[in-house]
């Protein structure tokens, strides 16, 4: 196996080029979905941080749930362990794993159809096993390269990296390849984790598994929906408080819009480039209604910003009522919010238990016992 240690001016270039290429297998991927359902499993899901906001739902949850709904198998990972790379205290986690199923479920993740399963980390041990052979399957100078922990880092400010930061992308490795994972929708900042993914894969088989791959080489499924930012055209952020969560109320929704950023001109268009900030909420209306967005603009036309907000604040809540309606439902009866975790928790054990076994088996280490 070739390995390239050096970090050099090339790795730009190469993160283009993989993008590229993985622009291109993602479309091959969105055609035969529909035609080939059974042929995939999907597995993707996030840090239990805070519950979910609308860049959550237009962004990815409303993606999983188009996929799920074509009959494809969906394990959605709650990333519980994760949330301890970029902070000390796990404080927070077991309320946020509450919220963000609430909000899986609000948006149409549907784990009654027996297809679709969310699982936490840290309540399936063998999946968390699977990391130590993997490591050893990875270079130290791979794991220094990795341009999104390189982000994650300096946007945490980190003073010290812990060992899991550093690591995560090999735990992410195994989050994919316990079920088999075979197609995993993310953004385009985890494409480096897929890559380490996809060698992970390749090299255990290559190394342990040579006559029956055990694993599957997953693909990233990558959506052509908009980004959306905050209300103040930065990212999203609780913190920043310009963000839209499911689980507001219509009227805390209207107060975050009135405080969206504008500008000046009362003609609104759309110019990304010239008016970021009046082109996210243009986009956001042309999300909930289906239109183009040049065509929203030109139907408030010089209303000016406080139009803009007026539309946005109706058209969003109205989208919203439905999915909050649910969330509602379904927080008054936490009994099945908890049987859908352990579910979920008891379907990836049997699937990493079974994985484990081969893993051990190819690599010599089942010792007559399993
Ligand atoms: N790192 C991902 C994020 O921050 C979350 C995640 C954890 C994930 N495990 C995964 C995504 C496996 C896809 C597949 O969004």
């Amino acid at each position: 196996m070739e390995e390239k240690f050096e970090v050099d001016a090339e790795d730009v270039e190469f993160e283009s080029a993989t993008f590229k290429e993985s622009a291109r297998r993602s479309q091959a991927l969105w055609a035969d979905l529909p035609q080939h359902p059974a042929k995939y499993r999907v597995l993707t899901g996030e840090r239990p941080t805070g519950p979910l906001h609308i860049g959550h739902l237009f962004g990815t949850v409303a993606n999983r749930v188009r996929i799920q709904n074509l009959g494809v198998t969906t394990f959605i990972v709650i990333a519980d362990y994760q949330v301890l790379t970029d902070r000390d205290t796990a404080d927070a986690v077991g309320q946020n794993v509450r919220e963000v199923i609430l909000d899986y479920l609000a948006s149409g993740l549907e784990p009654s159809n027996g297809r679709t399963f969310f699982f936490s980390h840290s309540h399936v041990p063998e999946l968390n096993q699977l990391l130590l052979p993997f490591m050893s399957l990875v270079t130290t100078a791979e794991l220094d390269r990795n341009p999104t922990v390189k982000d994650e880092i300096r946007a945490a400010g980190l003073r010290q990296v812990n060992a899991l930061m550093y690591t995560y992308p090999i735990h992410q490795a195994a989050d994919i390849l316990f079920c088999k994972g075979n197609v995993v929708p993310v953004g385009r900042d985890q494409l480096p984790h897929l890559e380490l993914t996809r060698k992970i894969a390749r090299r255990f088989n290559e190394r342990f598994a040579a006559k029956s791959p055990v694993f599957p080489v997953p693909d990233a499924l990558l959506s052509d929906l908009p980004v959306v930012l905050g209300t103040d055209g930065q990212k999203m952020s609780k913190s920043r408080g310009n963000s839209i969560m499911l689980k507001m109320t219509a009227d805390e929704t209207a107060r975050v819009i009135k405080g969206a950023k504008t500008d000046a001109d009362r003609n609104i268009t759309y110019d990304p480039q010239q008016r970021p900030e009046v082109a996210n909420l243009l986009r956001l209306i042309a999300i909930c209604t289906g239109e183009a967005p040049e065509a929203v603009a030109e139907r408030i036309g010089e209303g000016g910003g406080g139009k803009l907000k007026a539309v946005l604040t109706e058209t969003l809540n109205q989208y919203l009522t439905p999915i909050r309606e649910r969330r509602a439902r379904y927080a008054a009866d936490p009994a099945y919010v908890l049987e859908v975790l352990r579910k979920g928790v008891e379907r990836a054990r049997e699937e990493a238990a079974v994985t484990l076994t081969q893993v051990r088996k190819a690599m010599n280490m089942d010792h007559g016992l399993d």
